[in-house]
């Protein structure tokens, strides 16, 4: 079986994370994590990246992004609350949203051939009915999509106008190719004077999310007197070695993060080209963000869960549609973060069980 589900790279650590990590071995140094260093080295690579400028006391670290979206949904909304998610979306919002016991409101993207857009409408009435919050994945995974200014400030405009809170699950900031930029919601949200939480982690750009360290940032004053107050295992349950990992990666790791962006950008267009030769019928918009290649294959009658049919005829297992939502039927997800050779083998294996 050839693995291209889960979002993690094939590729080796970055040396300055991997020597980072080595060190601490060497110094016996595996007790509790001690984050407040980190704070502020997050500041200076959210002002290099993003132009972003981030006080380090806004900035809390915790254990994953997931555990920060829960925390947040807590703190900030009640109990009941409506939370909107724009699927087909990364599977887990679904089931956070009901695990911090608020409901779920889907407010399906609109998408014109494999182009994927905000469907503005189904927002503003869901944010006029029950939605208090919204969870956006910002660059979207599946779909690759990195909003654009515009788009993220006429969010913000309907957020500000029903006060809806919004979390921006930034995790593959990192990977946006040349040709896009990242801009976080939050410095379009703060000058329009809207709650919002951005969660950042170094897990997928340096491939490092088992060892569990990410950064909630408090996008208002409001929203971080609400952070002061929560309790301290919050952020006392993070990971030693994945506060240095993510320090290496954010103070030392540029380069090794830009070679690997053009590895990754040879490989989404490889798959294009692949794609277009062997397996036509599936539609396939190159992404502009992360490494997942959302796949439409409705065309090759595979039925709602096309993944299924490549993994029983094909020995080659790639994410299930549908569980990014109904909006995933007949689609699925490739994970090209690995060599060329197994991109081919993998689209080679499909075609045969097409
Ligand atoms: C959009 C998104 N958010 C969160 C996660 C998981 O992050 P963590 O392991 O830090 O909870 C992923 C993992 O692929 C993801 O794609």
């Amino acid at each position: 079986m050839l693995p291209l589900f889960v979002a993690e790279m094939d590729f080796e650590l970055a040396p300055a994370v991997s020597q980072a990590l080595y060190d601490a071995i060497e110094r016996s140094d595996t007790g509790y994590a001690w984050p407040p260093a980190l704070r502020e080295i997050f500041s200076r690579y959210a002002k290099n990246c993003f132009d972003w400028t981030v006080p380090a006391e806004r900035v809390f670290v915790v254990n994953d992004v997931m555990g920060g979206v829960t925390e947040t949904l807590r703190a900030l909304t009640q109990p009941g609350d409506g939370v909107a998610i724009m699927p087909p979306v990364y599977p887990p919002f679904f089931e956070i949203v009901r695990t911090a016991e608020r409901h779920v409101v889907e407010v399906e993207l609109l998408r014109d051939g494999m182009q994927y857009a905000i469907n503005w409408d189904g927002l503003e009435r869901a944010f006029a009915r029950h939605a208090k919050a919204l969870l956006l994945c910002h660059p979207h995974n599946p779909v690759g999509h990195v909003f654009a200014r515009a788009e993220l400030e006429r969010l913000a405009a309907l957020a500000r106008s029903y006060g809806v809170l919004v979390i921006s699950d930034e995790i593959h900031a990192p990977l946006v190719y040349p040709g896009a930029a990242h801009v976080p919601f939050v410095m379009v949200a703060e000058p329009q004077g809207i709650d919002s939480v951005t969660l950042m982690s170094a897990s997928k750009g340096w491939n490092i999310a088992g060892l569990k360290c990410a950064q909630m940032i408090a996008g208002s004053s409001r929203v971080h007197e609400r952070f002061k107050q929560l309790p301290a295992d919050v952020t006392d349950r993070i990971g030693h070695l994945g506060v240095i990992a993510t320090a290496a990666a954010y103070a030392d790791g540029s380069s090794w993060l830009r070679t690997t962006l053009n590895r990754l950008d040879e490989n989404r267009r490889l798959l294009a080209t692949l794609l277009a030769r062997q397996l036509p019928q599936i539609g396939y918009g190159v992404p502009d963000a992360t490494y997942l290649a959302w796949l439409d294959c409705r065309a090759l009658d595979l039925g709602d869960d096309p993944a299924q049919a490549f993994i029983d005829r094909g020995k080659v297992a790639l994410s299930h549609g549908p569980d990014f939502g109904a909006a995933g039927r007949g689609f699925t997800r490739f994970n090209f973060a690995t060599t060329p050779e197994i991109i081919s083998e993998a689209v080679s294996r499909m075609a045969l069980s097409a």
